[in-house]
């Protein structure tokens, strides 16, 4: 059976998982009205993939006998000054994801709870990727800088995103 302090720090990062779904919706909906199609396509896969998390951690949480909270998700923005703004803020988004994965991961090392220190590993392994793939994306931006061209060709690559 999983502790109440893990119980808890779970439904904790369920809710954050879930605000990094409606932010990323909020960033593909600044995108849609800004005619960057393949961006919102590119956020709004972005945003399914959070609530997958989210979902993964809430059907662990019962399989380990446990019960979930859902806490309030706060307001996202939808409005952006530059693509390049919204990614260096999903970027920012996922650094500070992978440190309160990290911390969910002391939590289960504290509690001698193997369960979840098995299950976090994926989350661990996805951070990696996640953060790889929005500073890939930042540093093209970078260096399209304020040229249409690139940027639209850049959104035509984000636009090819297959899903899962
Ligand atoms: Fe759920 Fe983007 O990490």
């Amino acid at each position: 059976m999983i502790s109440k302090t893990m119980q808890d720090a779970f439904s904790e990062q369920i809710k954050n998982e879930f605000y990094s779904a409606y932010l990323y919706l909020g960033m593909a909906a600044y995108c849609e009205a800004s005619n960057l199609p393949g961006s919102a396509h590119w956020l709004k896969l972005q945003a399914e993939e959070e609530l997958e998390h989210g979902m993964k951690m809430f059907d662990f949480v019962n399989e380990c006998g446990g019960q979930v909270t859902l806490h309030a998700i706060d307001k996202p923005t939808v409005e952006y000054p530059s693509l390049l703004k919204v990614f260096e803020e999903t970027l920012a988004h996922e650094q500070k994801v992978t440190a309160l994965i990290k911390f969910l991961y002391s939590l289960a090392l504290k509690e001698n709870d193997y369960a979840s220190q098995a299950f976090l590993q994926w989350f661990v392994t996805e951070q990696v990727e996640e953060e790889a793939n929005a500073s890939h994306i930042v540093e093209t931006l970078r260096m399209v800088g304020s040229h249409g061209n690139g940027i639209v060709m850049l959104d035509r690559e984000l636009g090819r995103r297959a899903g899962d």
